[in-house]
């Protein structure tokens, strides 16, 4: 049974309909209720689609109770749900800087410590989707490589207390086509991530198959970090 946030869209999209096709059953974590209920529906897919909100604790700690009852608990929990709010480092943007600490560090945090207790019974699987921004930084995403960071060093601190009940991984994506880049609010730098992006980027798909094969490795072993970057992709 795997649990996946951000499953609306993008890599969530895929991971999940690649968890299932790999035999698992998924629970469709998203706010957008509407193209969770539409996967769920995908024949041979078993699923489960819950509205959660990963800054609203309340909505994790139900979502994870009717996981427990009602698909028996949680084997794998993907923390993908994000946001890549760009723009050059100003007063104007500090509503994106809170809403991507808020989103896409403490909503993974916080989804972590609500599902906790299924990951560790009978042993489990914590995938959380960093990215390249989770190595490096550049002008303009400061705060998106800020998120990150953290992804990485609080993984790797969950890495040596968890293991081997819970196995650890990071993934590092570089360019994906998804939606990502289009919620970026600074409209010049939208523009130039979206060129940018368009011209290299690989597909969820190929995150989703990266996921898939590292969850199914023998109990003995763990991926712990994963880059993935389109083989075009220089920086
Ligand atoms: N695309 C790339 O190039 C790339 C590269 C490296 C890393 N990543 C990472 O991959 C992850 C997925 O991104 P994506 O590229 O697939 O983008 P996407 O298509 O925009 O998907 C983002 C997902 O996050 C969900 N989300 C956003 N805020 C949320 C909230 N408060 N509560 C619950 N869900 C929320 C969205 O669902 P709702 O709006 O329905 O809630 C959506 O399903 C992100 O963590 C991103 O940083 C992406």
């Amino acid at each position: 049974m795997a649990v996946i946030t951000g499953a609306s869209s993008g890599i969530g999209e895929a991971t999940a309909r690649a968890l299932a096709a790999a035999g698992y059953r998924v629970a469709l974590l998203a706010r957008r209720v509407d193209r969770i209920d539409e996967l769920a529906a995908e024949p041979g897919e078993g699923a489960l689609a819950i509205e959660a909100d990963v800054t609203d604790r309340d909505s994790l700690v139900a979502a994870a109770e009717r996981v427990r009852t009602e698909l028996g608990g949680t084997d794998v929990l993907v923390n993908n749900a994000g946001l890549m709010l760009l723009a050059p480092f100003s007063s104007g943007q500090r509503d994106d800087y809170r809403r991507m600490v808020e989103t896409n560090l403490l909503g993974a945090i916080t989804t972590t410590e609500v599902f906790l207790d299924q990951l560790r019974d009978g042993g489990g699987d914590l995938v959380n989707i960093s990215s390249v921004a989770g190595r490096t930084a550049r002008p303009t995403n400061g705060v998106y490589a800020a998120t990150k960071w953290g992804i990485n060093g609080w993984s790797e601190s969950l890495r040596q207390e968890l293991q081997p009940e819970v196995r650890v991984t990071v993934i590092e994506p570089g360019a994906v086509a998804t939606e990502l880049t289009s919620h970026i609010t600074h409209d010049e730098t939208r523009e130039a991530t979206e060129a940018f992006v368009e011209g290299l980027a690989i597909r969820p798909e190929d995150i989703a198959d990266v996921i898939v094969f590292a969850v199914s490795r023998p109990r003995r072993m763990t991926l712990n970090e994963i880059l993935v970057r389109p083989t075009e992709q220089a920086g």
